[in-house]
């Protein structure tokens, strides 16, 4: 199949043609990546099972780890679930359109095909304009992963996007570069008391202030003893680059000096070796490659970059990694909880 890169500005008259186009394959029971605030997805129609099947084949993902269904209009939420609780209009009030995603009961029109067997359904309503325009173009109920093959990087480029399933669909929208970097905050409203599954730009302390009380997934800790991850999709390893990467925690001067040594043995040795840290810190860095994700002052530019710099150390087939730590306030977990994951656990404290 060929896979299509058409450009899109947002609800511009220059758009009609890519919608136009985009709704005929979504119709017919086909997928087109395209780009929200957050990350790229995978989109096909949530209430057809077919497409659910297919978003599954195109990613290689593992068909109990359910979508996320995204709308463009709130009036569309009590159509895909049901006993929605007065905290879920709350939210959606403060944060939607936005990098928010809700777990509530599902109704009965979406498919368990895409919400991977279970009884509870996963619901966005993203800010970014062309896919508000998308959604609603192609019939408002739109079931959207990331857009990486699963396991990888997700995808802040359309060009991650054909780097990973180029011949697999037939078109990518291409939005440019998302403003955020990282997936959506998702919350599982269907307990007594509300509970935090993925850390992200919305953040616990944010969520606490409108909710008063939210628990956090234990699986969130990181620890391996604790129980499987809420969100089915954080059990997986993910956002892992080809390369080993490690992470090293400590006072900056340790871990600079421990990395130098670390990649410079690398390096003797013929091993392709790179540094991932904060702008601050790049010239203390003597690796060859050395890829600053941002001011730590600046943590949405660290969030930002991040998934990029991995997919770079793949493209520069680098065959270890060494990053800082990258503790910052507020999307400060959400990133630690991607570069973790990434790191398959792997933390060195020095
Ligand atoms: O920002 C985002 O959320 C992006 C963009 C494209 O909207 N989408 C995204 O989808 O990150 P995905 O499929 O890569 O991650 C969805 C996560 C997975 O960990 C999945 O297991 C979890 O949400 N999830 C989906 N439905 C769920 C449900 N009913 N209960 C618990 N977790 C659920
Ligand atoms: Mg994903």
């Amino acid at each position: 199949m060929e896979t299509r890169i058409l450009k899109a500005m947002g609800h511009m008259p220059e758009d009609s043609e890519v919608m136009e186009l985009a709704s005929k394959i979504i119709s017919n029971g086909g997928l087109c990546a395209i780009p929200t605030e957050t990350v790229y997805g995978l989109a096909g129609n949530a209430l057809d099972p077919e497409a659910s099947r297919k978003i599954y084949e195109a990613k290689g993902r593992p068909s109990d780890n359910p979508l996320i269904v995204h709308i463009s209009d709130i009036n569309d939420l009590n159509k895909i679930a049901v006993d929605i609780p007065e905290s879920a209009y709350l939210l959606a009030e403060k944060f939607w359109p936005g990098p928010l995603t809700m777990i509530l009961k599902k109704g009965s029109s979406v498919p368990k095909e895409t919400t991977g067997g279970l009884d509870t359904v996963a619901v966005r309503m993203p800010s970014n304009r062309i896919a508000a325009e998308f959604i609603s173009a192609c019939g408002g109920f739109i079931a959207a992963p990331s857009a990486n093959a699963s396991g990888r990087p997700s995808c802040t480029e359309a060009k991650h996007v054909k780097e990973d399933l180029n011949g697999k669909i037939p078109l990518i929208i291409d939005g440019g570069r998302v403003g955020i970097g990282l997936e959506s905050t998702i919350i599982d409203l269907t307990g007594e008391i509300p509970c935090l599954l993925r850390p992200g730009y919305i953040d616990l302390k944010v969520l606490r202030n409108i909710l008063g009380k939210v628990d956090t997934d234990p699986a969130l800790s990181g620890k391996e003893s604790d129980a499987p991850p809420k969100a089915p999709g954080m059990k997986y390893r993910h956002y892992a680059p080809k390369g080993d990467l490690k992470i090293v925690s400590g006072k900056t001067d340790r871990v600079v000096s421990y990395i130098n040594e670390k990649t410079s043995e690398a390096e003797t040795n013929d091993v392709k070796a790179a540094v991932l840290c904060c702008s601050e810190n790049a010239t203390l860095y003597k690796c060859s490659l050395v890829s600053p994700a941002g001011s730590i002052y600046n943590e949405e530019e660290i969030a930002r970059n991040l998934f990029s710099i991995l997919r770079e150390f793949d493209l520069n087939d680098v065959k270890l990694i060494y990053s800082e730590e990258f503790y910052t306030p507020e999307i400060g977990m959400a990133i630690m909880n991607r570069l973790v994951k990434a790191a398959g656990n792997d933390i060195i404290k020095v």
